[in-house]
């Protein structure tokens, strides 16, 4: 069965990924730092696919460790990386954990699998090398512009190392996915969205204050050139997402792509507003949310949804979940929690 490396697995969009190739028939190892993840969550895979995949806690900033896993490791027709550190507030704080954490152990994946028989290669990228882009809807060949944050600076650098390799190995293939913002969770919910400490993202703070667990939502700013003033997002099902993942490795193992180096966005071609996403929770929750008019926050863009075409077209993806579903799933994942 050929096998796929998952590195980040037991992660948010990582472990609903591995659920998806595993329906796939895809055979799946992991590789995940237990840094911002609880082994708990291979329970949650096995537990709806029936196949335990192969886990390994390894630290990807151990070049000798990473090196000694492909050697061990040489059935790997695919490797799609996630593991990196996400906080776009701590990014701010801590830049050198962020340099370190998502380039050094994109350059010892990379120098690996170029060793393998089949370099195919899915990269988690992100929105947020657009920063606050122009145009609405926002197509691939948007210009992409300084990021806000370390963290943003690190996708960036990742896509461009990515370029550089592809330059000059034909044997190279690779795709890069260019996020909007994941939410909701697996519909068995016995996998969704697992925020250490206070939640940065808005929805899991929705749930959380839902829940009780958080006294009140702030929704920062209202004061944005918006229809209700507060900003927009493209929200897409994180089980859509990982799909996304799946199509684009099988494009590359079945050599359907067109370049060797290729960016998808991959969003739901719909905006919401904050006000909009805190109305489809009430209504999916039957419940009224606390919340209060704060601060606009640090570095916010106003807008940013997604131009799917190239996604729909090329890849021959689209997303299917409405804003509704995934806040249902979202709201059911909370309530079990
Ligand atoms: C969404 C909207 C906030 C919290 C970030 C990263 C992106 C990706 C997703 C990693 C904004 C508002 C939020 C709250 C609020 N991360 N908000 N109150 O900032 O669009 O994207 O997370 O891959 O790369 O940039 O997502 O969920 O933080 O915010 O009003 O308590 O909700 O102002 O308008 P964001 P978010």
């Amino acid at each position: 069965m050929s096998k796929i490396l998952v590195t980040g697995g037991l992660g948010f969009i990582g472990s609903h990924t591995v659920v998806e190739l595993q329906d796939k028939g895809y055979g799946v190892v992991i590789i995940d730092d237990l840094s911002n993840s609880s082994v708990k969550v291979l329970d949650g895979i096995t537990s709806i696919t029936g196949k335990q995949p192969e886990f390994e806690q390894l630290d990807l900033k151990n070049k000798q460790k990473v090196e000694a896993f492909f050697l061990a490791h040489q059935d790997i027709i695919g490797v799609i990386h996630f593991a990196a550190s996400k906080a776009v507030g701590e990014s701010v704080e801590k830049p050198l954990l962020y340099y370190e954490n998502n380039i050094n152990t994109l350059v010892y994946v990379l120098q690996e699998l170029q060793k393998l028989k089949s370099p195919n290669f899915i990269f988690s990228s992100s929105c947020t090398v657009y920063g606050q882009a122009d145009k609405m809807p926002i197509s691939e060949d948007a210009p992409t512009k300084k990021a806000e944050s370390p963290y943003g600076n690190t996708k960036k650098i990742g896509e461009d190392i990515i370029a550089d390799v592809c330059k000059v190995n034909p044997e190279m293939n690779a795709i890069a996915l260019r996020y909007f913002n994941p939410i909701g969770a697996h519909e068995t919910a016995k996998i969704g969205e697992l925020p250490i400490g206070v939640p940065q993202n808005l929805v899991p703070f929705i749930t959380q204050t839902g829940a009780g667990i958080r006294e009140q939502l702030s929704v920062f700013g209202d004061d944005y050139p918006t229809a209700d003033g507060t900003c927009i997002r493209d929200y897409i099902h994180v089980v859509d997402l990982a799909k996304a993942h799946v199509v684009a490795l099988q494009r590359l193992i079945e050599g359907k792509n067109k370049s060797n180096n290729e960016v998808f966005n991959i969003g739901t071609g719909k905006g919401s507003s904050v006000l909009e996403v805190i109305q489809a929770f009430e209504q999916v929750s039957n419940s009224k949310l606390n919340y209060k008019i704060t601060a606009r926050r640090e570095g916010d863009i106003t807008s940013a949804y997604a131009d799917t075409h190239k996604a729909n077209n090329e890849l021959g993806w689209k997303a299917e979940s409405t804003l509704d579903d995934a806040m249902r799933s979202a709201w059911k994942w909370q309530q079990q929690l």
